[in-house]
């Protein structure tokens, strides 16, 4: 896979006006990367004025969520259509935030995969364990689980616009712990035998993110494994200059 995707979810945090800022520093550095896919996915609020200011540049731009059908009686949602028309080039579904407190299930969640390429945005798909499956070793069973239900009835054709993102629960925020790379390499290596089986030899177009505590002491190493072809990274993105410092770092390193 000759892409390297690199990507922040800003979740609920940055005003429009921080946003804009952020975004700003941001386009600067992306005109210097060469190797690096870069996409930003920021709240609902900031989509509009986040795209018009990245217009010419290389970033995508992401939401962090949308409903399944074009519309409706759906208070508090958004649907598809509704990205589109704001020129949206990526929506990220199932992230465990969503699953945990918004009862998000895999059968929701695929709704929305087919729903996202139907109005042609690449829907970027989290799945994880959490401790408990991790614990029970039952890790490998539930991501299979998850990749055969969040994915069902697409065609080797459509899921070559799909992107995964391998987000252990226990791994992600304030409260989680780093995965240790072998395991992180172990589980991409799966997922990518498990993609193969679905999808046949296209299930080697789908990249494979790996997210959950990436920072600055680990995503060079995390960056290297076999089968990552990207990282999802909240916290340590989210400050402009530690992002940058990654950013430089990783499109002098990234080879693909
Ligand atoms: P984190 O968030 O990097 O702050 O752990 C990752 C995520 O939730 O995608």
């Amino acid at each position: 896979m000759n892409k390297f995707w690199v990507g922040t979810n800003w979740k609920m945090t940055k005003t429009i006006a921080e946003g804009s800022f952020y975004t700003k520093e941001l386009k600067k550095i992306a005109e210097k990367l060469s190797n690096i896919e870069l996409f930003i996915i920021p709240s609902h609020t900031s989509l509009v004025s986040i795209k018009e200011l990245t217009e010419n540049s290389k970033i995508h731009i992401g939401a962090q969520n949308m409903h399944w059908e074009s519309e409706g009686a759906y208070t508090g949602e958004i649907s598809p259509t509704m990205l589109h028309e704001i020129g949206m080039n990526i929506v990220e579904l199932g992230h465990s935030e969503r699953r945990q407190y918004y009862n998000e299930t895999d059968e929701s969640i695929n709704k929305k995969v087919i729903a996202a390429l139907k109005y042609g945005m690449k829907p970027l798909v989290c799945i994880g364990e959490n401790s408990t499956q991790k614990k029970n070793n039952i890790s490998k069973e539930t991501l299979a689980a998850q990749l055969i239900v969040c994915l069902k009835g697409l065609t080797a054709e459509q899921v070559k616009h799909v992107m995964i993102a391998y987000e252990p629960v226990w791994a992600i925020g304030e409260d989680g712990t780093p995965a240790d790379a072998a395991y992180v390499e172990e589980i991409h290596g799966f997922l990518r035998e498990k993609l193969k089986d679905l999808f046949d030899s296209k299930g080697n177009d789908i990249p494979i993110l790996y997210g959950g505590s990436v920072n600055k002491e680990n995503f060079l190493e995390y960056s290297k494994l076999q089968d990552v072809n990207g990282l999802f990274i909240g916290r340590a993105a989210w400050d402009i200059e530690s992002f940058r410092v990654i950013l430089h770092t990783l499109n002098s390193q990234v080879y693909r």
